[in-house]
This record gives structure tokens, sequence and C-alpha cells, in this order.
């Protein structure tokens, strides 16, 4: 009834704003710019290829931009292993050449993007993995010594662009773009744009540019100037499209992954119409309709990752939409880049010249060389509000950015490549080895190795029976980039949330008694639960309330209705409803009669967990994993997975808790990852979400086999009281595993208990989760396969014996093969529930 009366209004008002401003947009929208010139080059191909936005890519075969013995000294090649979704215009073909390849495109004058693009792949047996390559533009050096596959590891992207600006000027209007492999090496390129972008927009501006730090020397970019694009971020809004862009095919991201510190601002958005762009093409309205500000006091602050030694503009975007803001001296914030004043009272009103007008404002950078930094670093912006006599507009606030890498004075863009993680969290000591325990771990070993064969190849055959165990990556042809979901939200976002109850503040002191103090049972950083009764008695909840003081605790506050109100499945915590009566931040889940399985491994009052109890609970926890890992159109990354987020339920089924940090990606791009500051809890973090801050569902992966490790030693994942080879869990863990000395990992509760078939799978599907290398981990539909198999021969074979290892081992081979049909079985069937 009420849902109908407001669509009802709002269809009403929607009406009435058509007849009043018939078309209003399209007035004040400023048409997009037109470039006049447009290449796009599909290196390797010959014909024309439109690509997902509806784009023409020109095969480069035949034409006049090569040289003319083009065919003798370069061959065109298909990728031999082609990612699904990388996009196939023009990724999928490149032109490879062992010596220098020039390609001279006749151009008209002034300025342009040069976006390259990359996808290191094997191309007629090349294995473009080995190639380093530089690139000239005309008197600019863009690249040197570069492996596009250093970058594409670096990044998690299978493909990627890179953008630069020049000027076409001098060269009698002929952009020369040459390609060196270095000695002994290939050289390759998958595709070419170039763009025509109006003058000035970037380059030859004639004001001078405020230079930010000590050496103020004073920038006029001139067009004798390179730029290679390094962010291009619509803050506080979503992914811009290069359709969208205002003609030259910008994409512009999201800036969730590079905010840091405690505030994280609040989004806000205005119709996209409303916007009196004075300055045409500088971005696209819509990036101008969206921001992130300040909450009342706080600042902002972003990191961005950039290589050291250059200097870089940095552009913000801003444009002045709160209602009642349109004087100037009416807000005023403090800009810093690297804790350095920028800005110590920005005014955007008096920038802009008045209330919606879009404005940006330039700065220069230098990021000194230091050593040590390995030519990398983070650049730092912050924004904080100045006092105003007017309280309700102390804010600070920001609606895009871009940063420019400028080329140094001797014409060079070029950096070197990024370094490949190596495995600087392993041990160093190494103990000595006895000789039983060397020929164990070879039968170990086989066995290992016959039961992973078996176990795929169980996997296969259930596959055939059920398509869509896992999550098939379907081919969308989406080009590659970061993805992100938003996930800040503004205080509107907490009602559509059907699903979930809404509970009144008196109801929640009733179920609780008032908050009683006896009624809490837990406590942590986040605030108190407390145990309650809803519904006359009927249910039995946990009330989570979180401590108000934190803005990051309403951060994890919404995230955690925005997640868990969306999530069902037997094996998450399911969240019944929530309060936000009075600022107060509570959340009301299902009781879990059991407690965490923290509490059961590590508190001495509570009974021993037997195997069995500790396998069921870890294949649990590893289809609810699983689950997040999959769901939908989203997927969710935890990123806080560890045993004190398991809870037990009254009939000890497993289920995963706490969604405060949890990030959405699109699941069926397997290469997603987003980069965030690191979060998470100390002896579960991913070394390579530490070290690179790109999180992918394989840090989840890594903090679960950690989990898996507590349950087989019954130890906690930190533990400072033991020797300090074995602080780390997962360290010891590694080392034991790689030793084959993991009968000395095994909780000695367990003795007796564990056959040896299931302690190979178990062990070695632990192992796998917390191996270095992201990719050599397994996905978590893996996990959950691995674990029945483990709990399968836990079922079918003799307890594994001590004194008699070689002829336990051999009855477990014959019994595996019985125990594949169980495992099919089990696996089969459910895929019908
Ligand atoms: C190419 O080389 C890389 C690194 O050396 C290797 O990982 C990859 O498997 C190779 N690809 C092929 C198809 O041989
Ligand atoms: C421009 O053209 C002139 C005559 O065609 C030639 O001499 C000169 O080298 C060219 N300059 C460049 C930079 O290519
Ligand atoms: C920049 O300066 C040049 C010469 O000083 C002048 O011709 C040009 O119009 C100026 N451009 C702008 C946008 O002021
Ligand atoms: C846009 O801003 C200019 C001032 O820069 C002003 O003169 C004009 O009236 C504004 N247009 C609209 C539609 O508000
Ligand atoms: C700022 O503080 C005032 C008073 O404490 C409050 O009314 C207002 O809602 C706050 N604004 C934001 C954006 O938090
Ligand atoms: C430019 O200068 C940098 C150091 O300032 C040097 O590493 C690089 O090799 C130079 N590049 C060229 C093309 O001279
Ligand atoms: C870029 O290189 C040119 C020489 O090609 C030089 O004149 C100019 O000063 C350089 N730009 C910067 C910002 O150093
Ligand atoms: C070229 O890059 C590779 C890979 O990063 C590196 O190992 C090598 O030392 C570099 N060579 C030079 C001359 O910088
Ligand atoms: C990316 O490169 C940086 C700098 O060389 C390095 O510190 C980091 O570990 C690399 N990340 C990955 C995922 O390889």
């Amino acid at each position: 009834m009420k849902f109908q009366t407001i669509n009802n209004l709002l269809l009403l008002l929607l009406l009435l704003l058509l007849h009043i401003f018939p078309a209003t947009s399209v007035a004040t929208t400023v048409p997009a710019y037109t470039p006049a010139d447009h290449i796009l080059l599909n290196c390797g191909a010959s014909g024309v290829f439109k690509d997902t936005s509806h784009r023409s890519w020109v095969g480069d075969a035949g034409l006049k931009f090569m040289p003319a013995n083009a065919a003798a000294i370069s061959l065109s090649s298909t990728a031999s292993n082609i990612y699904p979704n990388v996009s196939p215009f023009p990724y999928h073909t490149a032109r490879i050449f062992s010596n220098s390849f020039t390609y001279t495109f006749p151009i008209t004058k002034g300025q342009k993007f040069l976006r390259l693009y990359f996808y290191p792949n094997t191309y007629s047996d090349h294995n473009t993995s080995k190639s380093l390559f530089s690139v000239s533009a005309n008197s600019f050096t863009l690249l040197t010594n570069f492996s596009a596959f250093l970058h594409s590891q670096n990044s998690s992207q299978p493909s990627f662009m890179k953008e630069f600006t020049i000027d076409v000027q001098d060269y009698n209007q002929t952009l020369v773009l040459t390609l060196s492999p270095e000695p002994y090496s290939t050289g390759f390129v998958n595709g070419i744009e170039i763009v025509s972008i109006p003058d000035e927009i970037y380059l030859h501006r004639n004001d001078s540019i405020k230079h930010v730090g000590k050496n103020t020397q004073i920038f006029h970019l001139g067009r004798n100037s390179a730029l290679e694009t390094v962010y291009r971020l619509n803050v506080g809004g979503g992914r811009v499209n290069i359709e969208d862009d205002s003609g030259m095919y910008r994409a512009w991201y999201p800036d969730d992954d590079y905010l840091s510190g405690q505030a994280f601002g609040y989004t806000q958005a205005i119709g996209n119409s409303e916007v009196n762009a004075t300055v045409p093409y500088i971005a696209p309205d819509i990036v101008y309709t969206s921001a992130r500000m300040t909450y009342n006091t706080s600042s902002l602050n972003w990191e961005f990752p950039m290589d050291s030694g250059f200097n870089y503009l940095v552009r913000l975007h801003f444009c002045e939409f709160t209602q009642g803001v349109t004087k100037s001296g009416q807000r005023t914030f403090s800009i810093l880049l690297n804790n350095i004043v920028a800005d110590i009272a920005a005014d955007v009103v008096s920038w802009a010249g008045g209330h919606l007008i879009p404005t940006f404002e330039d700065y220069t950078i230098w990021l000194p060389d230091y050593h040590n930094d390995r030519g990398k670093q983070n650049l730092g912006l912050s924004l904080s509000p100045n006092s105003a006599k007017d309280r309700q507009y102390r804010n600070a606030f920001l609606n895009g950015l871009e940063i420019f890498k400028l080329n140094r004075t001797n014409g060079s863009l070029a950096s070197a490549n990024p370094e490949l993680l190596v495995e600087s969290f392993e041990l160093t000591v190494k103990p000595k080895q006895e000789k039983k325990i060397r020929v164990m771990s070879i039968i170990f070993g086989s066995v290992v190795g016959f039961l992973a064969v078996a176990g795929v190849s169980a996997f296969l055959i259930c596959r055939r029976l059920k398509p869509s165990y896992g999550s098939a990556a379907e081919s969308s042809f989406q080009p590659s980039s970061t993805t992100s979901t938003s996930t800040t939200s503004t205080n509107a976002d907490l009602h559509p949330w059907k699903s979930c109850r809404y509970f009144s503040l008196a109801e929640i002191k009733a179920a609780t008694s008032n908050l009683d103090r006896n009624s809490i049972i837990g406590r942590g950083g986040f605030g108190c639960v407390y145990m309650g009764v809803i519904d006359d008695g009927a249910t039995t909840v946990a009330i989570k309330r979180l401590n108000p003081s934190s803005n990051q605790g309403a951060h994890e506050f919404l995230t955690e209705i925005h997640m868990l109100s969306k999530l069902r499945h037997l094996h998450l915590v399911s969240l019944i409803g929530y309060c936000d009566e009075d600022g107060k931040m509570i959340l009301v889940y299902d009781y879990m009669a059991h407690g965490s399985l923290h509490d059961h491994l590590y508190t001495s009052h509570n009974p021993q967990l037997s195997w069995k109890q500790r396998l069921q609970i870890s294949m649990g926890a590893a289809k609810g994993l699983h689950y997040l890992h999959t769901v939908a159109e989203h997927a969710v990354i935890h990123r806080d997975v560890k045993s004190t987020n398991i809870l037990l339920d009254r009939n000890w089924v497993a289920k995963i808790s706490d969604f405060g940090l949890s990030k959405m990606v699109d699941s069926n791009d397997f290469f997603t990852h987003i980069s965030t500051n690191v979060k998470g809890t100390y002896g579960y973090l991913d070394p390579k979400y530490f070290s690179t801050h790109q999180l992918t569902r394989k840090s989840d992966v890594y903090a679960f086999g950690v989990v898996l490790f507590e349950l087989i030693s019954g130890r906690a994942a930190v533990d400072v009281r033991l020797d300090e080879e074995q602080h780390s869990l997962a360290v010891w863990a590694r080392f034991c595993v790689r030793e084959g000395r993991v009968e000395g990992l095994i909780d000695s509760n367990l003795e007796g208990q564990i056959s040896a078939g299931c302690l190979d799978v178990f062990v070695g599907i632990a192992g796998r989760c917390i191996h270095i290398q992201p990719l050599e981990r397994p996905s978590m539909a893996d996990v959950v396969m691995g674990l029945e198999l483990a709990a399968a021969l836990q079922e079918t074979t003799v307890v594994y014996d001590d004194d008699n290892d070689s002829g336990g081992i051999r009855s477990d081979q014959s019994q595996v093969v019985v125990s594949m049909d169980v495992i099919c079985g089990t696996n089969c069937s459910e895929s019908t529930g």
C-alpha cells in the first residue's frame, strides 16, 4: 500500500518535471569534442573489427603507416592462450619484431593522446614474458627496457593500456612511433590509438602551475613536454566508460581503492543536467555530479603508488553543488600533497565563479629518487576543512582527479619495471633433517600426487553432472581494468534493503533488558555483543552494538548490512535486522549457541573438538566462502577470514561472520583485483596483498589456509610464546610441509584420530592455500572438493599406524578407488540442494 502511493507520487513528480523542463539536459550539455584524428590500429591483423564500445579497429596489415618491408621484418600473430575476459580487439593479435620497428602516422598538428595496448602472451612460439623493448614517439622516450609481462603480473591485469599525451608540431605533422627490442629480445604491440585532444587541455597552458615543495620552480607546461597518464578518477562516483567521456575516450575509475586512513568521507551525487560547464571538455559532466566529502571535522586522504624520480601534474576537479554554498568564502578547505600545503584555503566557488560551475586546479610535485624505494613510492593527497562561520559548510570535498607523469628534462618518461614479489616471508633457518622423515615425505608425496590426480578426475566427473559448480568465467569481452564497486554509502542507502528487518531502539532495549551488562556475551574493538530475545521470546538473537566513536565503524556498519542483506547461505551468519535510531549502530543476528571456532580451539574450559568435528567445520566454512566468492553477479571478498569469525550454531554448523571489511567485485572476472589499503588480521594476511595492496579472492583462500592449519595444529595463527621461527603459523606450516615434517604440526589432542590418507589430503590442500603466489592457491571450489576428499578418506581408511607406515599407505591406495564414488556421490547430490 505504502509503496504504491510513493511510486505514484514519484511518477507524478517525474511527469511534472518533464512538463516544466522539457529536455533541459540537452540545452545545458556541451556537445562532445570531435577529434580531428582518431586512429585505431589493430596490430598484426587485417580487416576492420568493432570492439565492445562500437569503435572500429583497423588491421595494420598493408597500411601506409608501416615500413614498406614490414612483412619481411615483422610477424603478425594471434595469442595462443586466450584469456576470456580480454577484449579480442585489439588484444588477440600482435605485431612481433626482433629489430627496431617504426610506425609513421601523418597527422594534423596539435595535442594527441597516444595509447598503446599490450597483451603479453605467446605469439607463434615467441613467449613475450621475456620481451624487453623501448618505445619512443617523436623526440620523447616513452618506455625503455619495458617488460609488458612484468607490468601485467604486477597489476594482475592480463592486458592493459598505457596513455601518453604529446604535441605534434615540429615533426612535419607526423607522429613517428619506434619500438626497439633490447639485444637478443623481441618486441611486440597489440594496438595503437591516436586521438586528437583540444589544445591547452593539458599542455601549453599559459598560466603557470603551482609547484608544491621546496624547490619552487614554476612550471609552464609547454608543448615541448609529454605526459603519461597515471590515474584518472571519478571521485565519489562509479566508473565512467570511454563512450561517456567528453569525446576523447577517457575512462574514469572510482577512487575507493586509493582511500586511506580513517575518514572515507561519504559520497554525494546530483542530477546530470544541473552542471553549468563554462570550459568545455575538461571532464565529462558526470564527473562533476558526484563527490566525496568529509564528515564534520576529519580529513579526506588518498594514497597513490607512483614511480620515483619524476615531476607529476596533479589535477583536482571540483564543482560546488551543495545547496546554499553560492558565495566565495562560505566554504574553504586546505589541500596537502605529501603533507606539504598546496592550498591553504581552497575556495571552489571563488575559483569557478559560482555555484554548480565545474573548475579544476593543477599542481606539480617532485617525487625524488630515494635509495631503497625500488623506484616506487606513494603520493599522499589530503583535504581538510577550515573552520567556517557556518558549521554546516565545514566540509572538504573532491569530484575528480587526474595525475600525470611529466617527462624528465632529457625527454624520457621511462622508469624501471616493477619487481615480482619474492618470498620475503620465508624462514631462513634450515634445521637438520632426519633420514626417516625424508623417506616418509617421498612416500607421502607420491600418495598426494596420486590423490591429486584422482581428485581432479572426480572433480571432472562431478562437473559433467553439474555444470555450474564453481563460477565459469563468461566471456563478456569487456576491456580489462581495475574493477571495483563502491562500498561507501550515504545514509539514504539504508532503507531500500527489504530483506532486512528494522528494529526500533525500544525493541532492542526490550530484547536485552535495556542493554544490560549481564547480557553481554562478547567484546571487541568494534563494540559489544549482547544476547537477547525477540518476538516475545520466540527467537534468541545476538545483538552487536558498534562503537559509535569511529567513522570506520559507520562504514563497516553499512557494509555489513549491505552485504548480509543480499547474502543468504547455510554457512553464513544471517543478519535478522538492524537499528540506526538515535545514531546507534546496532546489528541483530541469529544467535550462535556454540560461539566461535577460536574459542573452541584455544579456550581451555571448552571441551576439545574431535577431528571429525573439525573436518565438518572446515567443510562448512569452506562452502560459505565458496558461496561468497561466486555469488550471483557480484562476488564478495571477505577480507577478514579467521577462526574468530567462524561461528558455530547449536548443531555445530559453521557459519562465516563479520562482513565489515568485505568488498564486492565482478564475479565473472577472475583476474579482478581491487587495490585497497591493507586491512585484516595479522597472522592471516596474504603476504602478496600486504605488499601490493591488491586484493583478490586468493587472499581469503590464504587466510582460510591458516584456519585449516589452526584446526589441525590447535595453535593460534600468531603465538609469540613459541620459538621465533614458529611465531607465525603460516610460515611454520609452510616450512613443515616443505620439509615433510607434518607430524610436528599435529595437535596432541588429535593423536590417533586422523587417518593417513585424510592427513595427506588435508595438509596438501591447506599447504596450497598458503602458497606465496596467489596463482598457485586453489579456488574455494577446489578447497571444498579437497576437504570432501579428505573427509571421505577419513571415513574409508584404517587409522594411520606409526610403526607400519608403508603398509598403511598401500591399503589407503586400494581404498581410494572406492572413496571416489563416495565423494562424487556427496558432491553431486549436493548440487540439487
Ligand atoms: C612463458 O614464460 C613464462 C615465464 O617464463 C612461463 O610462466 C609461461 O608458462 C610461458 N608460456 C608458455 C606458453 O610457454
Ligand atoms: C621535415 O621535412 C623536411 C623536408 O621534407 C625534412 O628535411 C626534415 O628532416 C623533416 N623533419 C623531421 C623532424 O622529420
Ligand atoms: C597564450 O599565450 C599566447 C601567446 O602569448 C596567446 O597567443 C594565446 O592566445 C594565449 N592563450 C590563452 C588561452 O590565453
Ligand atoms: C552559467 O554560469 C555563467 C557564469 O559563468 C552564468 O552567466 C550563466 O547564467 C550560468 N548558466 C546557467 C544555466 O545557470
Ligand atoms: C555535523 O555535526 C552536526 C552537529 O553535531 C550534525 O547535526 C550534522 O549532522 C553533522 N554532519 C555530518 C555530515 O556528519
Ligand atoms: C634520461 O635521464 C635519466 C636520469 O635522469 C636516465 O636514467 C635516462 O637513461 C635518460 N634517458 C635518455 C633517453 O637519455
Ligand atoms: C620534457 O622534455 C623536453 C625535451 O624533449 C624538455 O625541453 C622539457 O623541459 C621536458 N619537460 C619537463 C617538464 O621537464
Ligand atoms: C631490464 O629489465 C629487466 C626486467 O626488469 C631487468 O632484469 C634488467 O636488469 C633490466 N636491464 C637494464 C639494462 O636495466
Ligand atoms: C609490483 O611492483 C612493486 C615495485 O617494484 C613491488 O614492490 C611489488 O611487490 C610488485 N607487486 C607484485 C604483485 O608483483
